[in-house]
């Protein structure tokens, strides 16, 4: 008698919540050598992909066990890198996967590329381009599934900067003005000076209008003639814009299986500040081991030669922002994802290398070969040293 297989099929809430969160706890994805940031969807394994505009969640079940488990979405982004022609040439369908697991008693037979074709099937029928997945560049059983195996190609590799809140606000220069701006305004400045960024979602007006986008943020030097409206030409020589996303009010992150030199840093860090109260000038280290919250920033665009610093000090005005929450939805860390060459971003985002990662490896590959118009992915991984950002959607965070 042959083995069965497995059953793939879309995921219904009530049966399977409980088993999906239950499977991601037994894959926990992450380096071992270093630390790493494990999300925790608090009972809604659904929440990753709720926000997109087209989103699927499938299942592999094998003898009544929940065995696997992937999500996908779709989306209208920008993408080719060359100037538009016409409007609609530079705009493509993709698909995003996320969240492949497989349990650990079930693997290597298969069940993670089922769940991969189904969804790319999935993507076929709803017209997608493009379709791509991101991980950690040393997550060896998954290059290699979506490179050798469906023949993914390497495509981008941005850095995942990660600040964590202190108690103590952050010093925001005087000489800088910062104001909140208006969801249209936000959108005319986005579609105006972003669209041609890659990855930019055509449905930017979705995205800043959802309820956990927090709002947009300019700064430029005080004294300086700013217009951002929406007929507004004028605007200073140096600006920088910042939008706010509330992740944290959809999953929560934990530090998962950290190394013994980190829970001995973190714990002497808790005991210094409990017992030498005097040594305030150091940055008390949040508990980043019971579930927390988390503000991601996307968006990020500045101008000018003084916009490093007007990035640095929206960054400043966000973490004291976070820093405000509310115990029951304290927000612990600031996160955000920029273009693997903008370095300009790189150096002017507070982070912690300890708890960030320099480059999330995201792989592509064309789903639709019949139009003769679409660029080449291997033209396009060629563009990889050109000083183009990337447009990191915060609902796919
Ligand atoms: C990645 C994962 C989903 C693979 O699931 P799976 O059911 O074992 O995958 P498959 O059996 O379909 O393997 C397909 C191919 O992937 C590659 N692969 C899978 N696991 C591998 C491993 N541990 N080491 C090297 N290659 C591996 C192989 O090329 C394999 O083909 P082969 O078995 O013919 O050699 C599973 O290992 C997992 O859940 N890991 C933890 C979560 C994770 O890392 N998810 C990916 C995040 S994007």
């Amino acid at each position: 008698m042959g083995l069965k297989e497995a059953v793939i099929r879309s995921y219904n809430g009530e049966a399977d919540r409980a088993r999906v969160e239950d499977l991601e706890r037994r894959c926990e994805v992450g380096p071992t050598e270093r630390v790493y940031l494990f999300t925790d969807t608090m009972g809604d394994p659904i929440c990753r992909i709720r926000n997109s505009p087209m989103h699927k969640m499938l299942v592999a079940e094998l003898n009544n066990q929940l065995v696997g488990v992937i999500q996908g979405s779709i989306k209208l982004v920008t993408f080719h890198n060359t100037p538009p022609k016409d409007h609609e040439s530079n705009l493509a369908r993709v698909g995003y996967i996320l969240g492949l697991r497989v349990s650990p008693l079930h693997r290597r037979k298969g069940i993670g590329s089922r769940l991969v074709c189904r969804l790319q099937e999935w993507f076929v029928a709803n017209d997608v381009d493009y379709s791509y997945m991101a991980t950690e560049k040393d997550n060896e059983a998954s290059v290699r599934l979506f490179i050798e195996k469906f023949g993914y190609i390497k495509f981008r590799t941005p850095a995942i900067l990660v600040n964590p809140v202190r108690c103590r606000p952050c010093h925001v220069s005087s000489n800088i003005e910062i104001a909140k701006l208006k969801v249209e305004e936000a959108e005319f400045l986005y579609r105006k000076y972003m669209s041609s960024t890659e990855f930019f979602p055509h449905d930017i007006d979705k995205v800043l209008g959802n309820k956990l986008s927090l709002g947009t943020w300019v700064a430029y030097p005080r004294g300086e003639f700013g217009n951002f409206g929406s007929n507004g030409q004028v605007l200073p020589k140096s600006w920088a814009m910042i939008s706010v996303w509330n992740s944290g009010e959809v999953f929560k992150l934990r530090l998962g299986k950290a190394p013994f030199s980190c829970l001995l840093y973190a714990k002497s860090w808790r005991l210094m500040d409990k017992f030498l109260p005097c040594l305030k000038l150091l940055p008390s280290m949040p508990d980043f081991f019971n579930p927390f919250g988390f503000y991601f920033m996307y968006g990020v665009y500045h101008e000018g030669p003084l916009s490093g610093k007007l990035v640095r000090n929206l960054c400043h005005f966000v973490h004291n922002m976070a820093s405000t929450t509310t115990k029951n939805c304290r927000c612990k860390v600031v996160v955000t994802e920029v273009g693997g060459c903008d370095s300009v971003l790189r150096h002017h985002i507070p982070h912690w290398k300890l708890l960030s990662c320099s480059e999330d490896l995201w792989c592509i590959k064309v789903m639709k070969r019949k139009e003769a118009d679409r660029i080449s992915v291997h033209e396009l991984t060629k563009t990889q040293q050109t000083n183009k950002a990337l447009f990191v959607d915060p609902r796919e965070v």
